[in-house]
């Protein structure tokens, strides 16, 4: 029996048209990528749906998938598994994951409910991915089974492992940070949803962590591993290891708020900056509880067996994984995060190329007058100093405008110094030297990730540029609200060109902006110089919410007038009387003589 679930019959049938005349359908190919602004083509076509599980090692195991939907992670268990068996709900997804696996030979597929699934073996992994919170949609416990829907639906799946297989699930987290900050419930779209506990009729729900790893547990599935995906398991571009948290908990939040959720379609109001409450969650030890979503590998028992195949580069010390996938192929990045022992400074970086394809130098190509050259990194340097974004934010939230300016332009200004070549101009190094890649550290600024290459050399304008460029890509959009000292990006780059007496030439560094991003991430970033102008022109603080977070600063200026009216002088004279009457008990009780006329009988003593 199949089931009614569908993300839209427009969608889906838009999603079939594209995949079908499409030749090269790779996973690692960004399919349609010029579309990526419309939700359902972003979510199932993008090649960043596979860093879910890029981590892990399918090569010789037996693959289910249940839900697989349109094959958006198939695509990639298919191109790295023995074989893959999938199990999808509905005709016509299933019908565009067979066009999108259709030069593949090693699977196979049936259109069923998870429930009546009937498989003629058992296996390795069994993937579930998305799909264990509408079990109370579409699937009805037997009479004498002991559990609800969901626990029904971990069941059935766990029904076709091998003894010693591995259960992969992912799904979002009741308990995410964005939920807390006011993002509405992903199937819902209602805001606190999950978190209030969502209403009884049956829907879709998801859980907490320690929920989750209940109900593997009832399903016998007793041995988990956890990963958590960032932003969330849908288009994640890391991955991070418990080991990752406990170890480097600043670097496990940076790394997870490298980039913020953000669904095209619906709105997402924020009450504080997620990215800013991250890092206190992750030095608190909580991380893995806020986590917006979770990958958990789960099996009956901790004896060697797939769950070992499966994790076996976590077994070689990695902890955590980060994807920069949607730029050209050849500049496409992984990078590795390794502990090498349990001490502090037992941590390598390494980048490597995202598909394992040589890594080595590329040749300078032009762009807009200039050459550039993207170099290959593959160690990083460990910087244990606060990432001068960070900071930034912190101080933007905090509305300290001229510290704001202060902080960025002694960065600016240090580079600007460092990277200096005798035409006045910068070494063309500076290029990705910017707020993103830069650390405080005790003796100056770190930095890290320089991957391209500019020559002859770089302009200053462009530097200045870039850094401001970065920043506001990065803000969560209501840290840069609208202030007295700058409106908008350009507003930021004339007055930090005007500090360092650098003369602003706005229209030639769009340009060359624009050139460069046509060449690093063709197709699916700002094209044209009018588009790049758009962003510097937008007035920061203009976007409105359906709760404009600008409600929440009204209410804290109420509570800030409170506190005056508290600290007032003559508030201030009554209460000291106060407390120097209880101070006093001979005092006090003669006040009480002397009002006890005037209270009425009963009255408390
Ligand atoms: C949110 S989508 C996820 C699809 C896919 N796993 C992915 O990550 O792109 C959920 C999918 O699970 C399927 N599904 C949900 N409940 C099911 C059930 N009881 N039996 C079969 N398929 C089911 C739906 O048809 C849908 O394609």
């Amino acid at each position: 029996m199949s089931i009614d679930y569908t993300d839209g019959r427009e969608s889906e049938a838009h999603l079939l048209e594209i995949i079908k005349a499409q030749s090269d359908l790779r996973s690692s190919t960004a399919i349609a990528v010029e579309q990526y602004d419309r939700w359902h083509v972003h979510y199932h076509l993008s090649p960043e749906r596979g860093n879910l599980v890029r981590h892990l090692s399918f090569s010789g195991l037996h693959v289910l998938e249940l839900g697989a939907g349109m094959g958006a992670v198939s695509r990639y268990l298919a191109e790295h598994a023995e074989t893959l068996t999938v199990v999808e709900g509905t005709r016509e997804r299933f019908d565009c994951l067979s066009q999108r696996l259709r030069d593949l030979d090693n699977w196979s597929g049936h259109v069923a409910n998870i429930e009546d699934a009937q498989l003629d073996r058992k296996f390795d992994v069994i993937c579930v991915i998305g799909v264990l919170e509408y079990a109370q949609m579409y699937m009805r416990p037997e009479a004498d089974f002991d559990g609800d829907a969901f626990d029904w639906m971990l069941h059935c799946a766990a029904r076709h492992l091998e003894p010693d297989g591995v259960f992969l699930i992912a799904i979002e987290n009741a308990l995410g940070i964005k939920y807390w900050a006011g993002a509405p419930e992903d199937h819902t779209w209602r805001m606190f949803d999950s978190v209030a506990g969502y209403d009884t009729a049956p829907g879709p729900k998801t859980f907490s962590r320690g929920a989750l790893r209940a109900r593997l547990q009832r399903a016998g599935l007793a041995h988990c591993r956890e990963y958590y995906p960032f932003p969330d398991y849908k288009l994640p571009n890391c991955v991070v290891t418990p080991k990752m948290i406990e170890h480097d908990p600043r670097l496990a939040a940076e790394l997870a708020t490298g980039r913020s959720y953000e669904h095209h379609e619906i709105p997402t109001p924020r009450y504080y900056p997620p990215s800013l409450a991250m890092f206190q969650v992750a030095d608190a030890g909580l991380l893995a509880e806020f986590a917006n979503s979770f990958l958990f590998a789960a099996a009956r028992s901790g004896r060697a067996g797939a769950l070992e195949r499966l994790c076996r580069r976590e077994e070689q010390g990695e902890v955590a994984w980060y994807y920069n996938l949607l730029r050209t192929p050849e500049t496409r990045t992984r990078t590795v995060f390794q502990r090498t022992g349990d001490g502090p400074n037992d941590l390598r970086i390494r980048k490597y190329g995202a598909d394992e394809e040589a890594f080595g130098e590329r040749e300078p190509v032009p762009c807009d007058g200039f050459t550039v050259r993207w170099r290959p990194l593959p160690d990083q340097p460990l910087l244990s100093g606060p990432k001068i974004l960070h900071t930034l934010m912190r101080t933007a939230y905090y509305e300290k405008w001229d510290r704001f300016l202060e902080e960025l332009h002694d960065f600016i200004g240090w580079s600007l110094d460092h990277w200096s070549t005798d035409g006045g101009a910068l070494d063309g190094l500076a290029f990705d030297a910017n707020v993103l890649n830069a650390s405080i550290e005790p003796d100056g600024y770190g930095l890290f990730d320089l991957e391209w290459q500019l020559a002859p050399s770089m302009p200053r304008s462009w530097f200045i540029f870039r850094n401001v460029m970065s920043l506001c890509d990065r803000f969560d959009e209501e840290l840069l609200i609208d202030n007295p000292r700058f409106h908008c990006p350009r507003d930021l780059y004339d007055t930090t060109c005007r500090h360092f007496e650098s003369p602003p030439d706005l229209q030639a560094d769009l340009r060359r902006e624009c050139t460069f991003q046509n060449l690093v991430a063709p197709g699916h970033r700002e094209r044209t110089p009018e588009d790049l102008a758009r962003v510097m022109d937008k007035r920061f603080g203009e976007r409105s919410y359906p709760d404009d977070p600008r409600m929440i600063r009204a209410r804290q200026r109420q509570i800030d007038e409170m506190r005056v009216i508290w600290y007032a002088t003559p508030v201030r004279i009554a209460r000291r009387f106060t407390e120097w009457l209880d101070r006093s008990p001979r005092l006090t009780k003669a006040c009480r003589m002397v009002l006890r006329p005037f209270r009425g009988r009963g009255g408390k003593p």
